[in-house]
């Protein structure tokens, strides 16, 4: 995947050197190019100008976007725009932006930007309802949730199957060694060895972790009958 970044903090995405977003990098499997736009800006490298109409605070300039844009020259990407007012991004659509092979992000700064930047943009994207100083922090987290879903980039593919929302779950409870911390035991089911009596318990699980604390990821979930089933005697509990 080929991911160009259009930002005035390039320097902020340093954390993307590391970890598994790194390793991506190292393996050849992911290319990221920041670009700073304020590079490209006409009028002593002005990036932001008043809005029109008056008001308080800056705006981001259509034009150094727009040429820094033009430079990239990108044949067919999926243009990401980092927006509070937004889609909200979520696992679906990292899983979707995952398949693309080129992304372009603009992160925004200031009050905004122009709405003439809008005219480049495929995707109006923010990461939650809050406010962040500008789009890096959300390019980033994007960015991250996206990578490791690329094929490949996490060694066992089967390890974010499971994960929390990938199934349109949360995730099951998971224990490692050893057995008996400070009087904290594993459930004895994890103990069993028995297969499928662990994939009834993770499911149940999982079930019941959604229920309480995000029933709403259950109102378009299809449930298989045995899901169904689990759902209800949970409910009865
Ligand atoms: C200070 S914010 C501007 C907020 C804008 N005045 C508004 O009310 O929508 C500056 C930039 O940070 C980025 N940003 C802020 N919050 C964000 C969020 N929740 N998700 C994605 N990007 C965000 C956007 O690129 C935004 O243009």
């Amino acid at each position: 995947m080929k991911i160009d970044i259009l930002t005035l903090f390039p320097d902020m995405f340093a954390p993307l050197e590391h970890s598994i977003v790194g390793k991506a990098k190292e393996r050849g499997l992911l290319e990221i190019t920041y670009h700073n736009f304020r590079e490209n800006a006409e009028k002593a490298r002005h990036v932001d100008d008043e809005p029109y109409g008056g008001g308080q605070g800056m705006l981001l300039r259509a034009q150094p976007i727009f040429d820094t844009y033009d430079k990239i020259g990108a044949k067919n990407p999926r243009v990401i725009l980092l927006d509070p007012a937004g889609r909200t991004f979520d696992q679906a659509y990292a899983e979707e932006l995952s398949q693309e092979e080129e992304l372009i992000f603009i992160c925004g700064h200031y009050e905004g930007y122009d709405e003439r930047i809008k005219t480049l943009v495929t995707d109006e994207i923010s990461i939650g309802d809050f406010v962040l100083t500008g789009g890096e922090l959300a390019a980033m987290t994007m960015i991250d949730a996206t990578v490791r879903l690329i094929p490949d980039v996490i060694g066992k593919e089967a390890s974010h199957q499971d994960d929390s929302f990938s199934s349109g779950l949360l995730e099951y409870p998971q224990y490692t060694r050893p057995y008996d911390f400070r009087g904290m035991k594993v459930p004895d089911v994890l103990m069993s060895g028995h297969h499928k009596n662990i994939r009834r318990w993770r499911l149940e699980e999982s079930l019941r972790k959604t229920y309480l604390r995000r029933p709403d990821l259950l109102e378009n979930y299809a449930f298989t009958k045995e899901e169904a089933e689990i759902l209800e005697r949970i409910k009865a509990e």
